[in-house]
């Protein structure tokens, strides 16, 4: 049987510590590309990380380099390429520098590798998605941007380290942009079933929300640059839902138009946010709708405005993208 194929673009923190994940859980073959300067980084990580496998006893190589034949084949792209933001910037500092280097990503992508499935990691995250998507001319289907998975995992470490329990029992939901105004969502959070209002109070409960939404820039303020380990680990969940057509239900920021409410009726106008999805080997197979309270829901369409005017942002710095 053939092993799948993943390239991971951005040899950096992240894209880094995606390759040495999908490696150890055997996922498929990785290669790792990154700009001419940084040929030598690339190649130095997949070596690095090959030799490995006699100690962790996986079987699958790992290549390096900045020429973008090597990802011909891929059957899922990681985008990890981009600059990571500096203590006092938000994501969404980065959409004039990230825009341009997620673009030049994706014209290869759609150059070399036109039957991949591509996963967006770069911040601002929910517009870069919109650039990738504008740019492979891929279905939206086959164009999604990693957020949720790391923010809902966020969300369920602080509750289990208020609640002292797994966090393999937390189960939670968490919808919107990869932004500070992302939605967690307590009523569709619970421990082993039991709802999470039964177990902490509300103030507790409002806390870990807001710990998650801001648990990249406490991070960015601890170590001066972002986080790599919990993005990375969120992105290989979602390339092994792929590869391994597990169908998972992850929140991912997915195209929609009608769904949640998004831009309905305006066929076109729609935009990439966070909602549960089902993940499989087509991709996004199915956006999940859930029943949302009036708060929530008032939520949502403040992240959903958020996005939109970060697009819009995009859209004047590149008209091509409109
Ligand atoms: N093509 C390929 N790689 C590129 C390009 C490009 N055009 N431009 C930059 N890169 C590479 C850099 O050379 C660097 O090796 O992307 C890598 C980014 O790595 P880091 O600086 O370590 O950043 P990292 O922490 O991995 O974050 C990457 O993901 O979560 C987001 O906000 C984060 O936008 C940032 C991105």
């Amino acid at each position: 049987m053939r092993r799948a194929k993943i390239s991971v673009i951005g040899a950096g923190n992240i894209g880094g510590e995606c390759a040495r994940s999908i490696a150890m859980k055997e996922l498929g073959d990785v290669v790792l590309i990154d700009i001419p300067e940084k040929e030598g980084v690339a190649k130095g990580k997949a070596l690095d990380i090959a030799s490995c496998a006699p100690i962790e006893r996986f079987d699958c190589t790992l290549t390096g380099g900045s020429n973008y034949e090597a990802i011909a084949g891929s059957d899922v792209v990681v985008v990890t390429a981009g600059v990571p933001r500096k203590p006092g910037q938000s994501r969404d500092d980065l959409v004039g520098i990230n825009s341009g280097i997620v673009k030049g990503v994706c014209e290869n992508i759609r150059k070399h590798a036109p039957n991949s499935i591509v996963i967006l990691v770069s911040n601002p995250l929910d517009a870069m998605v919109y650039v990738a998507w504008k740019t492979t001319g891929f279905h939206h289907s086959k164009v999604i941007g990693q957020a949720g998975a790391l923010d809902v995992a966020r969300f369920r470490a602080f509750l289990a380290m208020k609640l002292g329990c797994s966090v393999e029992d937390v189960t939670a939901l968490l919808l919107g942009g990869h932004g500070d105004d992302m939605v967690p969502l307590p009523n569709f959070t619970s421990v082993h079933g039991i709802p999470i209002r039964q177990l902490l109070p509300e103030n507790v409960i409002t806390e870990c929300v807001d710990r998650a939404k801001q648990g990249g820039g406490e991070i960015v303020k601890l170590m001066g640059t972002s986080a790599w380990y919990a993005p990375s680990a969120g992105t290989v969940q979602m390339v092994e839902a792929i590869v391994r057509d597990k169908k998972r239900i992850i929140p991912c920021a997915a195209y929609c138009e009608d769904e949640y409410g998004v831009a309905t009726g305006q066929p076109g106008k729609g935009l990439f946010v966070g909602v549960p999805v089902v993940l499989g080997s087509k991709g996004v197979e199915k956006i999940v709708p859930i029943t949302l309270t009036g708060d929530e829901k008032a939520l949502l369409d403040k992240s959903v405005s958020s996005v939109r005017e970060l697009v819009g942002i995009v859209k004047k710095l590149m008209p091509e993208m409109a």
